[in-house]
Parts: structure tokens; sequence; C-alpha cells
């Protein structure tokens, strides 16, 4: 089965972002997928803010996106837009990278005045970097999210919502596993 990788673009810890990638790894583990998952908060500060595009921090990154078949892509909304953080690991990116990959973006933001960002703002870079298949983002607001001491649990509703989302992209990577198969 393929893999999928899972790109957390929250500079910040605990992050409600991160817990729906961490949701979205144990939901995708559970069906047979290999999840491999990395954080902007992985990378030297100084070779995103410099954009060190030689920087050996990227050679596994770049290598991971080449080998999988999906990436789930979780940010905040930071001013309207996804941070600054993952447009700048995105920025390291080459020409291309995300051709023939399947995306499903998420984000989370404090409010609902920008639950189209995901459309407006994230979409376009990703489209840019030649991703055809963005499945349709999940966006959730703080209030969806209770705060317990080991992290962040998500209310039903919003559990349902992304649950709907992660299958639709297990079955095209089921999908996409069985035609490779058949070739
Ligand atoms: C610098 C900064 C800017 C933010 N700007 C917005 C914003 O424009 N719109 C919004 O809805 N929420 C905004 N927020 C709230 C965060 O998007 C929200 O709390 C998010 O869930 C945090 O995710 P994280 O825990 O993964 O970092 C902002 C938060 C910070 C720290």
């Amino acid at each position: 089965m393929s893999e999928i990788l899972l790109i957390s673009g929250s500079p910040t810890a605990p992050s409600k972002s991160a817990a729906l990638l961490s949701y979205s790894a144990d939901f995708l583990r559970e069906r047979g997928i290999t999840v491999k998952s990395v954080s902007v908060r992985d990378f030297p500060a100084e070779d995103l803010i410099q954009a060190n595009y030689a920087s050996p921090a990227f050679t596994e990154f770049k290598a991971d996106i080449e080998r999988v078949a999906a990436i789930v892509v979780a940010t905040p909304i930071y001013k309207a837009a996804y941070t600054g953080s993952l447009k700048a690991l995105l920025d390291i990116l080459p020409q291309g990278a995300l051709r023939g990959k399947t995306i499903l973006p998420l984000a989370t933001g404090g409010t609902h005045a920008h639950q189209l960002a995901i459309d407006y703002a994230l979409k376009p870079v990703l489209a840019v970097l030649g991703a055809s298949d963005i499945q349709q983002g999940v966006y959730i607001v703080d209030n969806q999210f209770q705060t317990l001491p080991g992290g962040f649990k998500l209310d039903a509703e919003l559990q349902t919502r992304l649950d709907d989302s992660l299958e639709r992209l297990y079955r095209t990577v089921e999908a996409l596993d069985s035609n490779a198969l058949s070739v």
C-alpha cells in the first residue's frame, strides 16, 4: 500500500492543526497505510528563513515528497492565510514537486472569518507546485477542540467531517495502488 506524508505547518507546540494530523495518522495506519509525519519545526529556522535550497536538512523531505502518493498538509491560519513557516518550507521544493500527488489540506483558525483560506491561499500554492488532485479541505475553528491535559479532543461533528475526508483520501490511494498492480 502506498505511503502518505503528513506535513504540519504550525510553528508552535502544542498545536491544534498538528493534532488533526495525529488523528489522521491513526486513521490511516488503522487501514494499513504507511504514514510519515514532518513539521516545519523539524527544520533549521535559518535554512527556512534564508531559503537555503541546498541545505541537507531538506534532502530527506524532498525524497519523502517524491516517494509518497499523497500528502495531508495542516496549517493554522495566520493573518488570513497559511503560516509563513509553511510557505518557507514549500518554497524549497523544486518546480513540479507535487505533480501526480493527491493532497488533502486541513486548517484550523480562531474564527470562521477565514474558512475560505484553504481555497484562496493554500490551494493556489499547491497547484503551482503541480498538484492536480487537491481534495476538498477541512477547516476547523478552535472552539471545536476541547483542550485536555495531554492534547486536544475533537468534537463529534468535526470528527465525522474529518473521517469523511480521510476516507476519501484512503479510497483514492487504494485505487491508485490497484491501478498500479493491474498495469
Ligand atoms: C500570529 C497569529 C495569527 C493568527 N491569525 C488568525 C487569522 O487571521 N484568522 C483566524 O481565524 N485565526 C488566526 N489565528 C488563530 C489560529 O489560526 C488558531 O488559533 C489555530 O487553531 C492555531 O493552530 P495551531 O494550534 O496548530 O498553531 C492566529 C494566531 C496567531 C498566533
